[in-house]
């Protein structure tokens, strides 16, 4: 599932071209990819002209002198908010409605677009009554409701820098972010729904600033969950008053291109979250043009949906920005897939006539399961495009997407990018691309990937390297923050020459005698579960946190559910061991992972063995505990230094 073989995806040879129909009235154009080839930077510009509204325009298109530093349109200013609202008010669009939002109890809201720029008005003022200006940083901890775009937007307009925290994380992960990125402000909800539960958020933050996050001098709270919350007087203020009695006036001031508009956390191959940093005009260009034209976005009459939260970049780039760039019109859904019966996605595609739909291949295998009796009892004939993103799409999942909720016509786009591309990297283009069940396919207008050997060299078809982003791109993540050197080292020193910079994604991809790209999975110590990533290493140290632990090493192992699941194996401390038996130990770990970082870190199994496989040197092989974790024949065991470990492991395993 995440890991591909090459072997078994040369076997596909599904084609599905594209119907005359559909790519008769198809935004993209073929002229797209000749003025990208003809000129790569012109297109660009053209495209940040066509998709945006500049306050002063811009006459330098790229800066990259200082590579791997970029600056993008950078004498030009715009603001990112007035991009997102003012300007369709401006244009009669004010009554076009921007979210049919859909709580998960099934209370239900709709907001134009008038509405939603009135609603950023007020929380941008007071915001401003709160401090925040231009630079500083706004820790944004919410559910899916419409307070969470409507905050993240106010602080864009003020040119300062949001920095969402995905609900699910715990009180550590938010309080290291929150230190990290020395937030002033955290906006925050009572609590938000899921699972016909609501579950506590401000409790959560109160913890995060119980100790250190000395940073935060107010906590802004939206009334949701209606749970009781602990009250701090000088610090905490309630939404509904403070956003409530600002004033509805706000004139949107223009920062330059390069302002940055925020920080997203994400995993890396250590253990401590890198913060990915992304600016404001390049990113706009490249989330409003991918939204447009890889969803074949006709704004006036399509109603498009993305089920992703707002805590991870799917969120910020095709929830917020790229579709309210775009002036569409969106379902916005608090809850969860299955809540509170499993047929409650379809149940909102019929009511809102959703006509795009983007979702991750976790939930589509997850629905394959349930049977497709369930998405056929709802009336999906709204459904003209669909989309995919955060692991490979295995074929069959591809090919029961496509027959059974695309009723074998709409196209499927296929879209790989990262937290740092920002957008969309590699898709079909809907109306143009004949499809192939598996393949991500081809790089979008304006962006130069290529597949290189471990040597730097290009790999011929159909042999797998790689995956390298040749060129730098408008909304390629500008740093890490506040640490220059490791955004260096991690993607840019192993490709680099003197001459030519060049970003390592990460990924090992094939591509196929068309030009097709087939992605691998991730070649580092980076997990994907069901479309997000996290590292072996941050759950490691999660594990060896806890005192009874004296050791501990994680894999991701294939999961038919989630793609790939955390499985961890742990030696416990002596003066431990005789505490607890295995299967309580292995439960109070699960657990603990999951207060230390949040639930979807919460690993599916931990093994208490009494030793781990290492090499002479001491190195983990983890290669060898994932054919464990897997149920596979154990590889080559050669390079260990003590080759009756794997005997030891695989009895503590199999009891
Ligand atoms: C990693 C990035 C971008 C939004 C969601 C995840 C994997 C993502 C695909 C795809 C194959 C994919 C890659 C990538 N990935 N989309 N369509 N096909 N792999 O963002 O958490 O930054 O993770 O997700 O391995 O490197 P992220």
């Amino acid at each position: 599932m995440a890991e591909n073989s090459i072997d078994s995806l040369l076997q596909e040879h599904r084609r599905f071209p594209p119907s005359e129909q559909f790519a008769a009235q198809s935004v993209a154009s073929p002229n797209l990819s000749s003025e990208a080839r003809a000129d790569r930077l012109e297109f660009w510009a053209t495209q940040a002209r066509e998709c945006l509204d500049w306050h002063s325009p811009f006459t330098e298109v790229l800066d990259w002198s200082n590579a791997p530093f970029a600056r993008w349109f950078a004498d030009g200013t715009l603001n990112v908010a007035y991009n997102c609202l003012d300007r369709h008010v401006l244009a009669g669009r004010g009554d076009r409605v921007a979210f049919h939002w859909e709580g998960e109890p099934g209370d239900s809201r709709t907001i134009t677009y008038a509405e939603l720029t009135t609603e950023v008005k007020r929380a941008a003022n007071a915001l401003a009554s709160l401090g925040i200006g231009q630079g500083d940083r706004v820790a944004i901890y919410m559910p899916v409701v419409p307070e969470a775009v409507v905050a993240m937007l106010a602080v864009a307009r003020l040119g300062a820098v949001h920095s969402v925290v995905f609900g699910g994380f715990s009180a550590e992960s938010l309080r290291s972010r929150i230190e990290d990125a020395q937030a002033k402000l955290v906006i925050t909800a009572d609590g938000g729904w899921r699972k016909g539960k609501v579950f506590p958020l401000k409790p959560v933050v109160d913890a995060a600033l119980e100790s250190g996050a000395e940073s935060v001098e107010h906590v802004l709270v939206v009334r949701r969950g209606e749970n009781p919350v602990a009250w701090a007087d000088a610090r905490d203020l309630w939404w509904h008053d403070t956003v409530g009695s600002a004033s509805p006036e706000h004139e949107a001031e223009g920062f330059e291109a390069e302002n940055p508009l925020f920080i997203l956390y994400t995993s890396g191959t250590t253990g401590k979250p890198k913060g990915i940093l992304h600016t404001s005009g390049g990113y706009l260009t490249q989330a409003a043009f991918t939204h447009r034209n890889v969803f074949d976005l006709h704004p006036e009459s399509d109603v498009y949906w993305c089920t992703a939260d707002v805590g991870w970049i799917t969120g910020h780039s095709y929830v917020v920005y790229g579709p309210l760039a775009n002036g569409a019109t969106q379902v916005l859904y608090e809850g969860t897939p299955d809540s509170p019966h499993p047929g409650r996605w379809w149940e909102l595609i019929e009511k809102y006539r959703v006509s795009i739909f983007y979702t991750a291949p976790t939930a589509i295998r997850s629905f394959m399961k349930l049977g497709r009796e369930i998405p056929d009892g709802f009336d999906l004939s709204s459904i003209r495009v669909l989309g995919s993103v955060g692991e490979p799409i295995n074929p069959e999942a591809w090919i029961w997407y496509h027959d059974v909720i695309g009723a074998g016509t709409a196209p499927i786009v296929d879209t790989w990018w990262q937290t740092e591309t920002g957008a969309i990297m590699i898709a079909a283009l809907p109306g143009q691309t004949t499809l192939k069940p598996g393949s991500a396919q081809v790089p979008i207008p304006g962006v130069t990937i290529d597949i290189l050997g471990e040597d730097g060299t290009r790999v011929d078809p159909p042999h797998g390297g790689l995956l390298v982003v040749s060129e730098p791109w408008p909304s390629m993540l500008r740093g890490i923050w506040g640490d220059p050197e490791r955004f260096k080292e991690t993607y840019w020193s192993r490709f680099s020459t003197p001459e030519k910079a060049r970003y390592f994604a990460g990924d090992g991809a094939h591509v196929d005698e068309d030009g097709d790209i087939w992605l691998l999975g991730r070649v580092d110590d980076v997990m994907n579960i069901s479309g997000h990533r996290l590292s072996t290493t941050e759950i490691e140290s999660a594990l060896v946190s806890h005192p009874m632990v004296a050791e501990a090493a994680v894999v991701g192992a294939a999961d038919e559910q989630t793609g790939q699941a955390v499985v961890a194996f742990v030696i416990l401390r002596a003066e431990f061991a005789g505490d607890m038996t295995p299967d309580e130990a292995s439960a109070a770990l699960r657990a603990h992972v999951a207060t230390a970082i949040g639930a979807i870190a919460r690993p599916r199994q931990v093994f208490v063995v009494a030793e781990l496989p290492k090499t002479r040197s001491g190195k983990i092989m983890r290669r060898l505990l994932q054919d464990v974790a897997e149920g596979r024949a154990i590889g080559d065991t050669t390079t260990l230094a003590d080759t009756s470990v794997m005997q030891i492991i695989t009895t503590n395993v199999t009891g």
